[in-house]
């Protein structure tokens, strides 16, 4: 049988590849940041989840402007990353998971989500930066991307997020095959990086979103996705990856590691590991 063991949710801005690609993770503008991952690695260590299951956004990589799926998942064998122009190196393709993917595939389309599906996927620094940050070393997971759009307006709503992180946990939970699956949420907490608010952070918001995201996520579906540009930043809306992620979770809910840490990049940065069971 399948279970899902945990949850994480990360930032998975370039500037986070550009610090692990030269190793500077200690130095003191870093250190706030990556220090909460040694905890997180153990716990996976102990763990061992076969497959992540990751909602994030694409950013031009593999989806552009012209076509934008709002929720498409990978059914890929592997996923390969490319120069998206940030100067980070390249990473290794990673394994898919074809066989989940299909089952979480019909699952969804059984629950009303109209998606795209894709057996081919690049994959882009949203997918890898969180990679990179669970296992530095060898990746011993297959991977099943989520996109979600958070870019091309009209995005989904907060509520519709949660319920595709719901339908994921289903899917899950009535595969037939053994797994155990790591969700992960990637992107956040709040910024924005052009126009008149370039710059912009809201921490209360980001720690209401936080502890809310432990406690019960569906305070968080109240929320417009205007409101949410409104109160996290243009870019910030990324933290529907975030709620799709912690929708996959059921029953009890321990927290592994939790940090909050202005600024990386011009942005506030959170991670936050979850354990079910
Ligand atoms: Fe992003």
């Amino acid at each position: 049988m399948a279970e899902i063991i945990g949850a994480v949710g990360t930032s998975h801005v370039p500037a986070i590849g550009g610090a692990i690609a030269r190793r500077v993770e200690d130095e003191p503008y870093w250190r706030p940041f990556f220090k909460a991952f040694p905890k997180v690695r153990r716990w996976l260590a102990e763990a061992r989840p076969d497959t992540v299951v990751m909602f994030y956004n694409d950013h031009g990589l593999n989806f552009f402007l012209d076509k934008m799926p709002t929720f498409a998942v990978g059914a890929a064998g592997e996923y390969r990353n490319a120069d998206e122009g940030w100067g980070l190196p390249v990473q290794h393709p990673l394994h898919g998971d074809p066989e989940l993917s299909w089952h979480v595939i019909e699952t969804l389309t059984a629950d009303g989500f109209d998606l795209t599906t894709c057996q081919e996927m690049q994959v882009d620094h949203a997918v890898v930066v969180p990679m990179q940050l669970l296992w530095p070393g060898e990746r011993p997971v297959r991977l099943i991307p989520v996109a979600i759009n958070t870019v091309q307006h009209p995005l989904p709503s907060a509520a519709r997020c949660l319920a595709l992180g719901r339908s994921v946990g289903r899917a899950v939970a009535t595969y037939g095959g053994d797994s155990r699956v790591l969700v992960v949420g990637s992107g956040g907490l709040s910024h924005q990086l052009d126009g008149a608010r370039a710059g912009f952070i809201n921490r209360v918001f980001d720690e209401m979103c936080l502890q809310a995201l432990v406690d019960g996520p569906e305070v968080l579906t109240r929320y417009s996705t205007a409101e949410l540009v409104e109160l996290a930043g243009t870019q910030g809306v990324e933290i529907l990856n975030w709620i799709a992620m912690r929708g996959a979770l059921s029953g009890r809910i321990g927290v592994v590691a939790k940090n909050y840490h202005i600024p990386i990049s011009n942005t506030a940065t959170g991670v936050l590991a979850l354990e079910t069971g």
